[in-house]
């Protein structure tokens, strides 16, 4: 467990990949500027796009942003180690997903320190094309009576990794997608703070642990 002012102590590496609006790692900075994010520390945002918003956020908040974007390599393999490598220089404890819209073929190391946060509950209405609006349609068009989020691992397939922990929301009558993205947005904005002060206080190896203790059916947040 980190003891702040132990003198070995460092702050947990923090890396937000995004590509765009950055709502999410807005909730991260507010958290971090309320204090509820005791020990860790945003190193870097890399971006898949160039103008959106969430360089903005980033910018904004004095924090260093790299721009990798697809378009600019061949395939899916070269993005990917472009990333990896400009990963790798920010050195980074666990990287976060916000918002992030590409296919990154993680290596092995990453994938025990990648987190990622879905708005809905996993395994249902994940996988390629499903993001933002879309999920919301296809959780009312199924007419299912709750939805909510999920942090997960990443691993090299689409919202596929160990689940660590999931918030459910009730999916009401009258709602459209975007209520209901409201009602699920609120639970991540609580629920991926806590995910992250949790590695920040216990290291990366609690991810496995918590994973485990999901996989139980406990959840390791309660
Ligand atoms: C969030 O709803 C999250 O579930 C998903 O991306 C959405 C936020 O996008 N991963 P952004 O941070 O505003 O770009």
């Amino acid at each position: 467990m980190a003891i702040i002012n132990h003198p070995e102590y460092r702050p947990l590496r923090v890396a937000v990949l995004l590509s765009g609006g950055g709502s999410t790692l807005a909730n991260i900075l507010a958290a971090r500027d309320a204090d509820r994010l005791a020990g860790a520390q945003i190193v870097r945002v890399l971006s898949s796009r160039t103008n959106v918003h969430g360089v903005t956020i980033a910018r904004q908040a004095g924090i260093d942003v790299d721009v990798v974007r697809p378009r600019d390599f061949n395939d899916a393999a070269a993005f990917s180690s472009a990333l990896t490598t400009h990963l790798d220089a920010a050195n980074p404890d666990l990287v976060v997903m916000a918002g992030f819209l590409c296919h990154w073929l993680l290596p092995a190391r990453y994938q025990r320190s990648t987190l990622n946060i879905h708005p809905a509950l996993l395994p249902k209405f994940g996988g390629r094309g499903m993001f933002g609006e879309h999920v919301h349609r296809a959780v009312l068009a199924a007419r299912e009576p709750e939805s909510g989020c999920t942090v997960h691992l990443v691993d090299q397939e689409y919202d596929h990794g160990p689940i660590i922990t999931q918030r459910r929301v009730p999916v009401l009558s009258d709602d459209d997608p975007h209520t209901l993205a409201a009602r699920v947005q609120a639970a991540e904005r609580e629920v991926y703070p806590q995910v992250i002060e949790r590695v920040a206080r216990e290291g990366g190896q609690w991810l496995a642990r918590a994973a485990a203790m999901w996989a139980r059916g406990e959840d390791p947040l309660a």
